[in-house]
C-alpha cells in the first residue's frame, strides 16, 4: 500500500434517495458543531471493506431540510474538521440531453450556477472565520484526478457511466419553467438539480477532492411529449437505480483508500492559499 502523508480520509454526501447509513457497517453517530452553525446531520462513521467513510445525509436522514436551507458551509467544515481529504457526493439531477436517460449515471465536470440565496465561501470577514478574501478558480471545479478513479472503477465494473457533464443548480425548493427549461439546455446544461453550488465550491475552498455522481431522474419539462418532472418520479428513479451508485461507491472507497494522494491534496490546498488575499 503506498503510504500518504496526508491520511486519506473519505465522505459520502448522501442526496435524496441516498441518506441510507445501512451502506456502513460498525456505525457510530457523531453531532458536530462548527464556526457557520451545524451540518444537516449527524456525521456517521463507519466502515467500507474495512475502510473507515462519514456519511452525511445532505437534506438530513429525514429530508426536511430544502436545498436553500441546508448548511453547506457547516456540511463541508465539519468534514474538513474530521480531516476528510475526499468526498463522493451524490446528487438527484434532470435530464437536459435526450441521449442521458432517466436511470443513467453523471460524473460532474462543470457547473452553471442559478442560486441566489447561498453563501459560497468560509472566507466572509466575520470575526472566528478564516481570514482574508478568496478568489478561488473554478476551473476544475470537481477533482479531475478523483474523476479518473471513478471512471476506470465504473469501466472495471462495467457500469455504464457518461464521462462529463455540466449541471445547472437552481435555487428550488420549485423546479423549472417550460422557458428555463429550454434555456439552460441551450447555455450546454447537461443535467439540473438545487444542490451542487455551493457544496462544489465550498469542497475546494476547504482543500477537500470532490466528485459528484448524478443519476438522471427524469427530462424536467423541455421534452415535446410533454412529460413533468414530479417528486414521485424522481424518488422511484432514483430508488430504482440506487443498487449501482451503492456498488461503484462501495467499490470506489478501498480503491481511493490505496491510492497516492499526496500531490493532488497538497496541489489543491496551494491553489486555495494562492487564492486567498490577506489584510495587510
Ligand atoms: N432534481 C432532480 N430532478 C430535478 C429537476 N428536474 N430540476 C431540479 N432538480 C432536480
Amino acid at each position: 500500500m503506498l503510504t500518504n502523508s496526508i491520511p486519506v480520509k473519505i465522505a459520502i454526501i448522501g442526496g435524496s434517495g441516498l441518506n441510507d447509513p445501512d451502506i456502513l457497517k460498525n456505525r457510530k453517530e457523531k453531532f458536530i458543531k462548527t464556526p457557520y452553525g451545524d451540518p444537516s446531520d449527524a456525521l456517521i462513521f463507519g466502515n467500507i471493506d474495512d475502510v473507515e467513510v462519514i456519511l452525511l445525509a445532505r437534506h438530513d436522514r429525514k429530508h426536511t431540510t430544502m436545498p436553500t436551507n441546508v448548511n453547506y458551509r457547516a456540511n463541508i467544515w465539519a468534514l474538513k474538521q474530521e480531516g476528510v481529504t475526499h468526498i463522493l457526493a451524490t446528487t438527484a439531477t434532470g435530464s437536459l440531453q435526450e441521449h442521458i436517460k432517466p436511470g443513467d449515471l453523471v460524473l460532474l465536470s462543470s457547473f452553471i450556477d442559478r442560486t441566489t440565496k447561498r453563501l459560497q465561501t468560509f472566507h466572509d470577514g466575520e470575526s472566528c472565520h478564516p481570514l482574508g478574501v478568496c478568489h478561488l478558480p473554478m476551473e476544475p471545479a470537481f477533482s479531475e484526478p478523483l474523476r479518473q478513479t471513478v471512471l476506470s472503477t465504473a469501466k472495471s465494473l462495467d457500469i455504464p457511466i457518461h464521462e462529463k457533464g455540466t449541471v445547472v443548480a437552481v435555487e428550488g425548493p420549485r423546479f423549472s419553467s417550460l422557458a428555463e427549461s429550454l434555456m439552460f439546455k441551450q447555455w450546454g446544461g447537461d443535467v439540473i438539480n438545487m444542490t451542487t453550488v455551493p457544496e462544489v465550491v465550498l469542497a475546494k475552498e476547504a482543500g477537500i477532492l470532490y466528485i459528484s455522481l448524478a443519476l438522471a431522474t427524469d427530462y424536467d419539462c423541455w421534452r415535446e411529449t410533454g412529460e413533468k418532472v414530479t417528486v414521485v418520479d424522481v424518488l422511484k428513479t432514483f430508488k430504482n437505480n440506487v443498487d449501482k451508485v451503492i456498488k461503484l461507491i462501495t467499490a470506489l472507497v478501498p480503491i481511493i483508500n490505496k491510492g497516492s494522494w499526496d500531490e493532488h491534496v497538497k496541489e489543491l490546498r496551494d491553489c486555495v492559499q494562492q487564492s486567498v488575499m490577506v489584510p495587510k
